[in-house]
């Protein structure tokens, strides 16, 4: 049985067996010392020479060899211990070796933290780069991340439900990636910008309570915290108010950080909220950073806002939403929206989470009732025509009996950047998008050949 290098402080004086890579190796002429690396950690193995066919393998070794090894667990004497690694107290007598692959010199260090390496190798050479031990930690932090919130849902009763990826376009406000149809000449699925739609038809559908780690894709200019493909903890409730949803999320990100990342203290319990005006007047941004000690990488500043406007005027002084068609104005604001009338100062249910200066997540109570997204619709000045060709199947499903219901999305990948110390999301993604949308380890996007385009009836101009 493969035992994990952490795991043999456990096995001190006997005989084990572990597996890893040669992190480095470092020849004192008799004696040849190799650190062994594995997902757990690091230990020192010892070569002496009395252990002759070992001894003679390990000559030859070089750093990312991939061994077996077998040998005696030996405490270290108190003078030799090493508080920078895990099994720093102990080391391993090498008594056999395997060889199991032999490996090329990588083309950067692994074991620096990577930042002085440019983007593009790291990019290119993305399976070593996660080797070092800051993108191995970044993506447990990711995964204990994802479990938590999967089973905190779960226990409030949320059922986890994905939705397609070949989709139609949604309008959240960035570009569709399209992919075109075999079939059907001249078609083109889009990959889905959130599944805004398809969450509301779930709760159409009587799931009531529905969550999802959504794959979403946005053909927008990348930046630190933007990537055309990202990862949104997306989330649905049916019978609920705006308070109802804002209560759970809160709950919920106060749990994450106290059990995930308990280094972390948050500045302010509850979330202090800012109306959008507020927000704007006093930092000109509805995203502030309300951080008191922006030196102190561990203070966390959330903040709720609230009460932004409903619409805002295009260039051509027509009407587009500020957030999301599919919002229900604030209550209040009803009448005037099915009326038309005020249509700058109706607000909209829609609450944002933001969280040192970034936008960590989004959400609103939906226009449950098909007139009142008829009335954002004609607002926005779209024809009966393309009410009906692009939200037909909305108002139809919103007409067979629609439960109250509203939900929120959280950007998983500004969080995760967010709770390691990162700046750039790329450092929490384990194979992200290059800062001009490219793939360089897999080479795309790429040129498709003569024969995939004609079946796909595409003409390449
Ligand atoms: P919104 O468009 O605000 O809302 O997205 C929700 C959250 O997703 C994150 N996000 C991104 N993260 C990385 N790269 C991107 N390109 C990117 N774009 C957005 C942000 C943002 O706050 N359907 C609605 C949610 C809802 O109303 O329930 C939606 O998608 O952190």
């Amino acid at each position: 049985m493969r035992i994990e290098i952490k795991e043999s402080l456990n096995h001190i004086g006997e005989e084990i067996t572990l597996y890893g890579w040669v992190d480095s190796r470092r020849d004192h002429g008799k004696i040849i010392f190799i650190d062994l690396r594995d997902r757990s950690g690091l230990i020192q193995a010892v070569f002496l020479p009395n252990h002759k066919e070992a001894y003679v393998i390990a000559e030859k070794l070089r750093s990312e060899w991939v061994l077996k090894i077998k040998g005696k667990v030996n405490s270290r004497p108190g003078n030799m211990i090493n508080d920078r690694i895990i099994t720093g107290k102990i080391e391993i007598e090498i008594l056999e070796i395997e060889v199991l692959s032999e490996a090329k010199t990588p083309p950067f260090e692994i074991s620096s933290t990577g930042y002085e390496i440019g983007e593009e190798t790291r990019v290119k050479y993305r399976y070593l780069d996660l080797r070092r031990e800051r993108m191995k930690d970044n993506m447990v932090l990711r995964h204990k991340v994802v479990k938590f919130v999967r089973d905190y849902l779960d226990q409030e009763g949320f059922l986890e439900i994905e939705t397609p990826i070949l989709t139609k376009s949604t309008p959240e406000g960035a570009r569709d990636y399209v992919v075109p149809s075999r079939l059907y000449p001249g078609n083109f699925y889009a990959l889905p910008q959130s599944p805004q739609q398809y969450k509301q038809l779930l709760m159409v559908a009587g799931m009531e309570k529905y969550f999802q780690f959504a794959r979403c894709f946005r053909d927008e200019d990348t930046r630190g915290d933007r990537q055309p493909e990202f990862t949104q903890m997306d989330l649905e409730m049916s019978f609920v108010e705006r308070e109802d949803v804002m209560a759970l999320n809160e709950k919920l990100l106060i749990s994450l950080i106290s059990k995930i990342a308990p280094e972390k203290k948050i500045q302010e319990i509850p979330f202090p909220r800012l109306s959008y005006q507020e927000a704007m007047e006093k930092y000109q941004t509805d995203k502030p950073d309300l951080r008191k000690d922006k030196n102190d990488k561990d203070l966390l500043a959330f903040c709720w806002i609230i009460d932004f406007p409903f619409f805002k005027k295009n260039d051509d002084s027509s009407w587009t939403f500020t957030h999301n068609p599919f919002s229900a104005p604030k209550p209040e604001y009803y009448d005037q929206l099915i009326k038309y009338e005020d249509i700058e100062k109706i607000l909209t249910t829609q609450y944002d989470v933001a969280l040192n200066g970034y936008e960590l997540g989004g959400g609103s109570i939906r226009n449950h009732k098909p007139e009142a997204l008829k009335a954002v619709f004609k607002i926005m000045g779209y024809s009966a025509e393309r009410i009906e060709n692009n939200f037909g199947h909305m108002l139809e499903a919103l007409s067979y009996g629609t439960p109250p219901h509203g939900g929120i999305a959280w950007g998983l990948d500004r969080l995760i950047m967010l709770l390691a110390n990162e700046a750039n999301i790329r450092e929490v993604m384990a194979f992200p998008k290059t800062g001009d949308s490219r793939d360089l380890m897999m080479g795309s996007p790429s040129e498709l050949d003569a024969k995939q385009l004609k079946e796909l009836h595409l003409k390449i101009n």
